[in-house]
């Protein structure tokens, strides 16, 4: 008998390192960048309808604001980009969980894309290969290919070229959400606008960053943080400065905002530090919400 529906579970990211290099004739930016996927997690689930033609979605959760519940959505480009490259007829429903918050700089919906590519290879029986749908992953965005993978990664490309990372430990992390997100084109633009052709190095990966990683030091992981857009995050939402300092000022190993923002992400030495750091944040009243999370976690698996 065929499956009939599949769940899939996958994380949201943060980027420890966002170096940005010049824009290039094609509008992207080259980038290096070192993604570790977290665990706050929305899952996926596709199921056939066979009295239904095309692919329908539905959206569930807290924080549903701004996800597109039709063809614009990134997991139903997903499903359309695999049936044309397959040759497939899909008749499918995807109905997201969302727990990754919308627009925040925590690749929502690249994960959500990243699930339909597992969820259809499964339920298709396509016997898709890591390369293969890492090919299909990153047609769809820059992030999507390492929604797949997970763990801790060094992207470089658009984002979308991924190496392994070598790291070791568990970090703890705590993240104040905003209840509007940041458009990632409008942000890059705005990081375009702040900086002088002169002052754009090519991007390079931070040694210093990759040894803490190895060492399994947050202190030092901490203290080489480092995002290009977060001064373009910062001008277009000026609060996420006071943000960063509050978090900084209660004793925060580090803090950045998370990719093009305006989540912004505080790592801290363990859970405990993490919880006193989250109480302090919604005490202090300059953030509306806090979620905890620890990293690295795997990419998009399937659940059931
Ligand atoms: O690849 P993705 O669709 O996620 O990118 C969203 C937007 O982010 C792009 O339209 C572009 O404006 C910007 N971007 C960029 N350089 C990158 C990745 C993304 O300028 N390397």
């Amino acid at each position: 008998m065929p499956v009939k529906s599949v769940t899939v579970r996958v994380p949201a990211k943060v980027n420890l390192q966002l170096s940005v290099g010049p824009r290039e004739s094609d509008g992207y930016h080259n980038l290096v960048t070192v993604f570790q996927a977290i665990s706050i997690f929305d899952e996926v689930t596709v199921s056939f309808t066979p009295a239904q033609s095309g692919v329908s979605i539905s959206i569930t959760g807290e924080q549903t604001h701004g996800v597109p519940a039709d063809a614009n959505n990134l997991a139903v480009k997903a499903v359309e980009l695999i049936a044309k490259e397959y040759d497939l007829n899909i008749d499918a429903h995807i109905e997201i969980k969302k727990a990754i918050p919308v627009a925040g700089g925590m690749a929502g919906g690249s994960a959500d894309a990243a699930a339909a590519i597992v969820a259809i290879d499964y339920l298709y029986s396509l016997g898709m290969t890591r390369e293969e749908m890492t090919e299909v992953a990153s047609q769809l965005g820059s992030d999507v290919p390492f929604m797949l993978s997970g763990g801790t990664a060094i992207g470089t490309g658009h984002g979308e070229q991924l190496t392994a990372a070598l790291s070791r430990g568990t970090y703890h992390w705590v993240l104040a959400l905003s209840t509007v997100g940041l458009s990632t084109p409008s942000v890059y633009a705005e990081c375009d606008r702040l900086r002088s052709e002169s002052e754009i190095a090519e991007p390079q990966t931070n040694e210093l960053l990759m040894q803490a990683l190895l060492a399994a030091d947050p202190k030092a992981v901490g203290a080489n943080l480092i995002n290009d857009l977060q001064a373009a995050a910062c001008s277009l939402r000026p609060a996420l400065r006071l943000v960063l300092d509050v978090g900084q000022e209660y004793g925060a190993l580090g803090a950045l905002v998370s990719g093009s923002g305006p989540t912004v992400a505080f790592l801290v030495s363990d859970e405990e530090a993490g919880l006193d750091l989250a109480v302090a944040l919604t005490a202090s009243g300059v953030v509306g919400s806090v979620a905890r999370a620890y990293g690295p976690v795997a990419g998009a698996k399937i659940l059931s």
